[in-house]
């Protein structure tokens, strides 16, 4: 087995591509062999599960009833493989958010203790023999995803050609430079056709300081999808899928 790893997915900006991204790089990861778990840390306005075709009522445990001390992390860990790469050689499981109102209101109120989730990670890497836990997160500068950043292997930085995400992403990098993550990676995303991208990418990467690992043209099939499934399975042969299908072998790359 590989080294083991924690990426946490991340952008200043609501929007810019976090969920269905952090859903086709498991996915991704699952086809070359490892076995990896999605977690949803939106907790305030959850939706990953979606992408892998999950209702809310086909959910009983959530990650939020584990932050509530209701049930251990291992309870609230759906296998995926079957749904969504019934071919893959590795195996992928999801632990999604609760979408009910009570679990989203005492969410907003309170918060949660990201450092009881946090001294978590290791149990459930070692309960389902993972090689990978990809973390979705909620937007913004919040404490609670700093928090999870801060111990995660990988930060990948989502950032869109627009002039409020570079305004935040800068304030951003700049928090993430302090908590010592060992990699910092940024991916452009919604990249219009005209854009050329070398300079693109130059300039990303002089402003922030960290390498751009990714970039992912603005593209209609993929806003035509919705959300509805996995854009790596609608389109196998889509640039998209060979560029994602790079980002993954970069961060898994051992
Ligand atoms: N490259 C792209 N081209 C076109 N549409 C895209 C692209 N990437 C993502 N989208 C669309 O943008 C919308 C937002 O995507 P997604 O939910 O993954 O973003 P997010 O960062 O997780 O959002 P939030 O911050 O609300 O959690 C979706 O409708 C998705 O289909
Ligand atoms: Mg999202």
């Amino acid at each position: 087995m590989g080294e083991r790893r924690i990426i946490s997915v991340h952008s200043y900006r609501g929007g810019t591509g976090k969920s269905n991204i952090t859903a086709n790089l498991a996915v991704l990861a699952a086809e070359m062999g490892k076995r990896v778990a999605v977690l949803d840390t939106d907790l305030q306005s959850p939706g990953i599960h979606v992408l892998f075709g999950f209702d809310q009522d086909q959910i009983s445990l959530t990650l939020v009833d584990f932050l509530w001390g209701k049930c251990e992390i291992q309870d609230t860990v759906y296998d995926v493989t079957d749904r969504v790469c019934p071919e893959a050689s590795g195996r992928c499981w999801l632990v999604p958010a609760s979408l009910t109102t009570q679990a989203i209101s005492r969410i907003l109120d309170e918060g949660y203790e990201a450092s009881r989730l946090n001294s978590h990670f290791d149990e459930l890497m070692d309960e389902l023999d993972l090689d990978c836990l990809l973390i979705d997160t909620h937007p913004g500068l919040n404490r609670e995803t700093m928090l999870t950043s801060a111990i995660s292997d990988i930060l990948i930085l989502l950032i869109r050609p627009d002039q409020q995400d570079y305004y935040g992403t800068a304030v951003l990098a700049e928090i993430a430079n302090k908590l010592e993550i060992p990699a910092i990676y940024l991916v452009a995303n919604k990249i219009f056709s005209h854009v050329n991208e070398t300079q693109l990418r130059e300039r990303l990467e002089e402003a922030f300081g960290y390498s751009v690992i990714g970039m992912i043209p603005l593209c209609e099939e993929m806003a035509r999808l919705g959300s509805r499934g996995l854009f790596i399975r609608e389109h196998p042969e889509h640039e998209i899928t060979h560029e994602l299908r790079q980002i993954a072998e970069r961060i898994l790359a051992t």
